[in-house]
């Protein structure tokens, strides 16, 4: 099968999911729950599709015969998006006719039963079909991060390469550059990966000191000399292609940053920085390749972010399709932002629907007003927000 076609048809077979999860086609609960979940893990398949496809190019034969597992499910999702529109429209007909009325009402109640029986164990079964190849899938370590594609190409520019990963706090920017560190291909990869947290204080030689204690496991001896612990870094680096991430970088002097870099330009070809940082500067200041904005969580993984924190794991399910409409008020509020929807969600722990309501009418009061745990540090990166950006919390 030619490249993508696969990942195309994923995709209108997911919008023909998506809007089937919204409608009201008499469906009993828990096929539509059925039907979320499907959309859902098929939401996160399609996201590796493109890599998976390129992996078959290369003749990988395991990753053809899970595709092919793939594809046959694929059209069976096809055929059952098929008759959910031949029932709705059946339905509409029904509806419709006036002469007809009479004997839907006698035979709707021994109609719909059985179609709803019917469709709802056709539905589970794809999805658990589904589940087995998502987990059969995770052994590939198909990729859908466009850093981790971005960190693996071959056609670059320059020998050390800097891409800045920019988004308010809280929106999971230390998460992903940790996925995309830990990433087996990425560890193929590179000859030395280093870590290095940052935080506000930039300060040349403190920063020296923590790349040189992540290339050699331990600190360097105290009150070297500047000159001495520049030679010992270059020592470990130079030459090698290294991954490098600085975490939550905020100096926006563009000749501090400089002095850093010039520090760390003797990797060998392919090395790369990523930097994460809240600051637009900091990324315009750093970046030699085009910056990764992060987006926040769409609706439905906030959704499922949400109800983890709110309910305990087994009976989430039942309680939670309870809360979904004042939840998803709530998860609009949120802005996709996970570290948001973990502090809320917890909030909500074993709390009434009254209680829900007037969570979600004081949002940022529960964001801003908390003075322990994680809560300062949304306030923190609330209080960085320009004001129309506080709005969208409001
Ligand atoms: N994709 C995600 N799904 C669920 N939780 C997430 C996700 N990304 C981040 N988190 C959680 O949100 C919180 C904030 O993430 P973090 O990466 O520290 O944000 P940032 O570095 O942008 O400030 C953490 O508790 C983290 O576990
Ligand atoms: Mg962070």
């Amino acid at each position: 099968m030619a490249e993508g076609v696969l990942f195309n048809f994923a995709g209108k077979l997911l919008v023909g999911l998506a809007s089937l999860a919204h409608q009201e086609l008499g469906l009993p609960w828990g096929v539509k729950e059925e039907i979320t979940k499907l959309k859902d893990t098929f939401s996160l398949i399609k996201g590796v599709l493109r890599d998976a496809e390129e992996q078959q190019r290369n003749n990988n034969h395991e990753v053809t015969v899970w595709l092919g597992q793939l594809k046959d499910l694929l059209y069976d999702v096809d055929d059952l998006l098929d008759d959910f529109s031949t029932e709705a429209l059946r339905r509409k007909i029904m509806r419709g006719n006036e002469m007809v009325k009479k004997v839907r009402v006698f035979f709707s109640k021994s109609n719909q039963l059985p179609y709803s029986l019917k469709i709802g164990y056709r539905v589970k079964a794809i999805r658990e079909r589904l589940d087995k190849i998502a987990a059969d899938g995770t052994k590939f370590h198909f990729t859908d991060s466009p850093i981790v594609k971005l960190l693996l190409q071959s056609k670059l520019e320059e020998n050390v390469s800097i891409v800045p990963v920019i988004g308010i706090g809280g929106l999971g920017k230390t998460t992903l550059a940790k996925m995309v560190f830990n990433d087996k291909n990425v560890g193929e990869h590179f000859q030395l990966k280093l870590w290095v947290c940052v935080s506000e204080k930039f300060e040349l030689k403190l920063i020296v000191e923590k790349i040189i204690e992540a290339a050699t496991g331990s600190k360097p001896e105290r009150d070297l000399q500047m000159e001495t612990l520049q030679n010992i870094l270059r020592g470990n680096i130079n030459g090698k292609k290294y991954l490098l991430v600085l975490d939550d970088v905020w100096n926006e002097v563009r000749e501090k940053w400089l002095n850093l870099r010039n520090l760390l330009l003797g990797g060998a070809r392919g090395s790369w920085i990523v930097i994460t940082t809240r600051s637009g500067l900091v990324a315009e200041i750093t970046s030699t390749v085009l910056p990764h904005e992060l987006e926040g969580l769409s609706k439905s993984q906030s959704w499922s972010l949400l109800k983890q924190m709110a309910f305990k794991e087994q009976s989430h399910e039942s309680n939670a399709s309870h809360f979904e409409a004042i939840g998803m008020e709530i998860v609009e509020k949120c802005k996709g932002v996970p570290l948001a929807l973990r502090a809320i969600g917890s909030v909500l722990f074993k709390r009434t629907e009254a209680e829900w309501v007037k969570v979600k009418n004081n949002i940022v009061k529960y964001i801003t007003q908390q003075e322990s745990g994680i809560m300062p540090v949304l306030k923190l990166s609330y209080d960085h927000l320009p004001p129309h950006l506080r709005q969208c919390f409001a």
